[in-house]
């Protein structure tokens, strides 16, 4: 029933997931490339603490809007059309960064690039899921995970390349510029691709959705038993839908759609705090702690960091489907957890605290061999215990579990937490390093298992399910019976 014309279409669109993850991976390298560094503070050898977290956390509040407008936007002029603006104001974001002549003119770069990146994070999954038969809905929105990945893997790899290969003064401007090809080229790929369905449907356009619908999932024929009974399926959530006027934000609180959204938002902000960008952001830094001397030995400990991202995330695109959401959501916490832990407790016995001058703290783990592999090996772990669940699954869910009417509404608030965190995270996590050491492990540790708690007592599995069908797992109505009652009604 699917084709190679679904993968290839969402796989295309997974390039917006490419720029995302490019994004969150340049920017430590390049902040840390001394030409840049002297450029933008005319001369200094450093940036401040506050020059260098705006540069990072202008782009997060860019994100943060871009989310919120990805709602408005998706419903009004579709879900392709906003990849296209997402693409489009990145750009600019992008060629501001590259072509700054000073500090202020990078820190206004980075929320335009930010709100295309909000922008594509919401509608990327968004358009993923409504074009994938059930089937195999998760892995095609798990591409999306996986291109966020290999972007953080080749920006960390294009940092070190231009580190080590290129000379000038003006050397930091190619990794920021690069950030343009691969939106570019969505953008221009958006003239290709198809309208989404539902979105068609919903606008009213039956025929151009019912041959997208065969297209995608009936090697072209419109009587196809899938393409009838999805088009029907639709159909029907539309009328009633309408019929129960489901369509303003206010109805976020309201009735069972309040829970989805609770649930939506709650496994966003989970998953910024089993505290995977503490590590992205902070790679070098985490393993300079972890016992790592030497920028360059750090910086290679990062590059493998990216490769692991990457390699565990396959294992989710081949099966989260097979295992469902919650399984993976709940091994994934405790393989998490399990690491964290471990990695907090042996700096917190084996390492020595160092206390500085102005109050901070640091720990010292050089005396002992044995326990700085043991930290580097949990770092590891815990980054391919994320890669193959929260990763993937952070994005699937709230992509899956709204009505129609009010999807776009809701993922554009759902994605708006997870930047938020993302945000909060980023803040916090330096301030934690120096405060409370390998203490920050062990939060984030602890967050991991609350999280594991949280699925299995209150998140329901959503695998296989058409997105109509979610009505059914979250609401009041029987499902068996509306189940009962749609295949008589279309195979008899
Ligand atoms: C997820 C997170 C993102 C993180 C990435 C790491 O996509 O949303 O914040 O940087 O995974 O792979």
């Amino acid at each position: 029933m699917s084709n190679g014309l679904v993968y290839a279409v969402t796989s295309f669109a997974a390039i917006g997931g490419f720029c995302f993850g490019y994004d969150t991976g340049v920017i430590s390298g390049v902040l840390s490339m001394e030409n840049f560094v002297g450029y933008m503070t005319e001369g200094q050898t450093a940036f401040t603490s506050l020059q260098s977290s705006t540069i990072v956390s202008t782009l997060l509040a860019g994100c943060f809007v871009g989310a919120l407008l990805s709602g408005p936007f998706s419903e009004r002029i579709g879900r392709k059309r906003t990849i296209l603006v997402g693409c489009i104001i990145f750009v600019i974001g992008a060629i501001v960064q590259t072509a700054s002549i000073g500090y202020t003119m990078i820190c206004v770069g980075r929320p335009f690039a930010g709100v295309g990146i909000g922008m594509l994070s919401m509608v990327v999954p968004l358009y993923q899921s409504e074009l994938a038969p059930k089937s195999i809905r998760g892995r095609l929105i798990s591409l999306q995970q996986f291109a966020i990945t290999i972007g953080i893997m080749v920006s960390f790899w294009i940092n070190y390349a231009t580190n080590v290969h290129l000379t000038g003064t003006a050397t930091w401007r190619v990794p920021l510029g690069l950030q343009c090809v691969p939106a570019i080229i969505l953008g221009f790929g958006t003239m290709f691709l198809p309208y989404s369905p539902r979105w068609l449907l919903q606008q009213g356009r039956e025929q151009e959705a019912l041959q997208v619908l065969a297209k995608l999932h009936g090697n072209g024929d419109r009587n196809h038993p899938y393409v009838i009974e999805e088009y029907h399926e639709i159909c029907e959530q539309i009328a009633l839908e309408k019929a129960i006027q489901i369509h303003s934000y206010g109805e976020l609180l309201r009735g069972t759609i309040r829970r989805r959204v609770f649930l939506g938002v709650l496994i966003q902000i989970f998953q910024q705090l089993t505290g995977i960008n503490a590590i992205m952001y902070y790679a070098p830094l985490i393993f300079e702690a972890s016992g790592i001397s030497g920028s360059n030995s750090q910086l290679l400990a990062t590059g493998i960091n990216g490769v692991v991202n990457v390699l565990a995330t396959i294992p989710a695109i081949l099966w989260v489907d097979r295992w469902g959401r919650r399984w993976t959501l709940i091994s994934g916490a405790i393989v998490m957890g399990f690491s964290m832990l471990i990695a907090g407790i042996v700096l917190g016995v084996c390492a020595k605290t160092v206390y500085l001058p102005n109050g901070d703290k640091s720990i010292d783990i050089s005396g002992n061999q044995a326990a700085s592999y043991v930290a580097i090996v949990m770092i590891y772990l815990f980054v391919a215990g994320f890669a193959y669940s929260w990763g993937p699954c952070g994005w699937i869910y709230p992509a899956e579990i709204f009505p129609l009417r009010i999807r776009s509404k809701a993922t554009s608030v759902t994605t708006a937490a997870n930047w938020l965190f993302n945000f909060v995270v980023g803040e916090i996590v330096p301030i934690m390093l120096v405060r409370i050491t390998y203490g920050t492990f062990i939060f984030f540790g602890a967050c991991c298992a609350i999280m594991g708690v949280c699925v299995f007592f209150f998140f329901p599995e959503t695998k296989g399910k058409s997105l109509e069908e979610m009505e059914f797992i979250f609401g009041e109505r029987e499902y068996h019976q509306w189940e009962m009652a749609t295949s008589e009604k279309y195979y008899h």
